[in-house]
């Protein structure tokens, strides 16, 4: 996979509306989210990721269409760490383009913005997510017991980090 094809830039208001579609499709509804969510519903969580100081960035291909989006939140500049976020659009999944959206979020992370840890948190049922993790070198470093309750059932969540030496050596 040519990672020249992605980029990632600043998420813009304007891009709310692919979002907010990405956000309740099936998948993402199991995956990272829990209720559909309406357009409004939505431009408030991310003025309120803003508002956290969240690093908002959209990964764009060569032809300029958005793909999906990346965040790192918390970032806590005191312990240097931070945690990450992705969401794929449903068209721009299974193909390669999330373990290069991640890798140049962590580059950021890590040799800008000088963090020493990122971490996650991923519903154990979600095993691209925790194969795409494990690839770029996170580890689980817990389970949380039946912590995510969907369509009836509940299921561990598990907390991943990495190191920036980790990911250094990786
Ligand atoms: C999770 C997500 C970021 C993964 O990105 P992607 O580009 O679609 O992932 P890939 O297709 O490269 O798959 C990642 C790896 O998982 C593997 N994989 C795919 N489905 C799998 C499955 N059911 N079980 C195990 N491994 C699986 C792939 O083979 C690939 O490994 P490889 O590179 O060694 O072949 C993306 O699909 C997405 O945004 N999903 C919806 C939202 C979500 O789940 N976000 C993460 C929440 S924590």
């Amino acid at each position: 996979m040519d990672e020249k094809r992605i980029h990632l830039r600043a998420f813009e208001s304007d891009d709310v509306k692919d979002l907010h579609r990405w956000t309740n499709d099936p998948v993402s509804l199991a995956t990272v989210g829990r209720l559909p969510q309406t357009y409004e519903q939505m431009v408030k969580q991310v003025e309120k990721k803003r508002q956290n100081g969240d690093l908002l960035l959209a990964a764009v291909n060569n032809e300029n269409e958005l793909i999906g989006w990346v965040f790192l939140k918390d970032i806590d500049y005191e312990h240097g760490r931070a945690g990450i976020g992705i969401l794929l659009a449903p068209e721009a999944r299974g193909k390669g383009y999330g373990g290069i959206v991640m890798q140049k979020m962590l580059e950021i992370g890590f040799k800008r913005l000088r963090l020493h840890k990122i971490y996650l948190t991923t519903r154990g049922f979600n095993e691209q997510a925790i194969s795409l993790y494990k690839k770029l070198g996170f580890v689980v470093e817990g389970t949380l017991r039946q912590h995510a309750y969907v369509d009836g059932q509940y299921f561990d969540t598990y907390f991943m980090g990495l190191l920036e030496s980790e990911w250094r050596q990786n």
